[in-house]
């Protein structure tokens, strides 16, 4: 059984002062049948995790670089990360390709230091609007998921997790419908199973975009949908609290 995610992104919101108080109000709504993640900047990590003591909810970070230390300003390693005890970290978020000019190569160099430090890392992939109206999203989706995971071996498959996000379903509150979620991630998983020649039931794949507390329960009904990657509505309180207990 996949045990669904529910991760939380927080992008660039949130002090530490407003993130102590913001977990606060979450920590006790973590339970047994979801993984419930914060993806919280930088400057949040350690006092979050200070504050997730006894919580069930889980501690991630939304970058990772992929040499050890050095000349590489703005960027952090796997070292200081897993020193302070993030469990998780994203990469390759559209935001990153877009803005920071992430590729799917420097995706996969962070998703190999993310494996070596055992932070379990959610590689987000998605089309943008333009080329799903173009009918090539699974085109665009299979190479995102195969080079991202180049030489990667299959033994290390379930410890990856990836999201499915669809660009123009992402802070546009136009959600994909749980048909067209299922059907890109049933197919990522097809994906997987070819490049990897092993069974990839075991890896969770979130359907992320527009998710809030009312529309959550239709997208986990989908047989392959294993939870959700959360930006907007993870930031509210009461909409957390909801996905976490879906
Ligand atoms: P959204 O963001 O939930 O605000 O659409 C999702 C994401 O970017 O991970």
């Amino acid at each position: 059984m996949r045990k669904p995610i529910i991760a939380g992104n927080w992008k660039m919101n949130m002090t530490v002062n407003e993130s102590i108080e913001f977990i606060e109000k979450i920590k006790d709504y973590g339970n047994d049948n979801v993984e419930g993640v914060v993806c919280v900047p930088f400057t949040s990590l350690l006092t979050v995790k200070e504050k997730l003591s006894g919580s069930k909810i889980k501690l991630g970070a939304q970058n990772i670089h992929w040499e050890e230390s050095g000349a590489f300003t703005g960027e952090i390693s796997g070292k200081m990360l897993k020193e302070i005890g993030v469990d998780y970290v994203i990469i390759g978020h559209s935001e990153r390709r877009k803005y920071f000019g992430e590729t799917d190569e420097t995706v996969n160099l962070r998703l190999k230091k993310a494996l070596e430090y055992k932070i379990t890392p959610i590689i987000c992939v998605g089309e943008s609007l333009e080329e799903r109206e173009s009918g090539i999203e699974k085109e665009v989706v299979k190479k995102q998921v195969t080079k991202g995971l180049k030489d990667i071996s299959a033994d290390r498959l379930e410890e990856i997790v990836v999201a499915y996000e669809p660009i123009w379903a992402i802070g546009t509150g136009k959600t994909a419908t749980s048909d067209q979620a299922q059907e890109i991630i049933g197919y990522i998983r097809e994906v997987l199973k070819d490049i990897f020649e092993a069974n990839a039931n075991t890896v969770r794949i979130q359907y992320g975009g527009s998710v809030k507390g009312s529309n959550i329960k239709e997208l986990m009904n989908k047989e392959d949908i294993d939870g959700a990657l959360v930006g907007g509505a993870s930031l509210i309180e009461d909409e957390f609290k909801q996905l976490l207990s879906f």
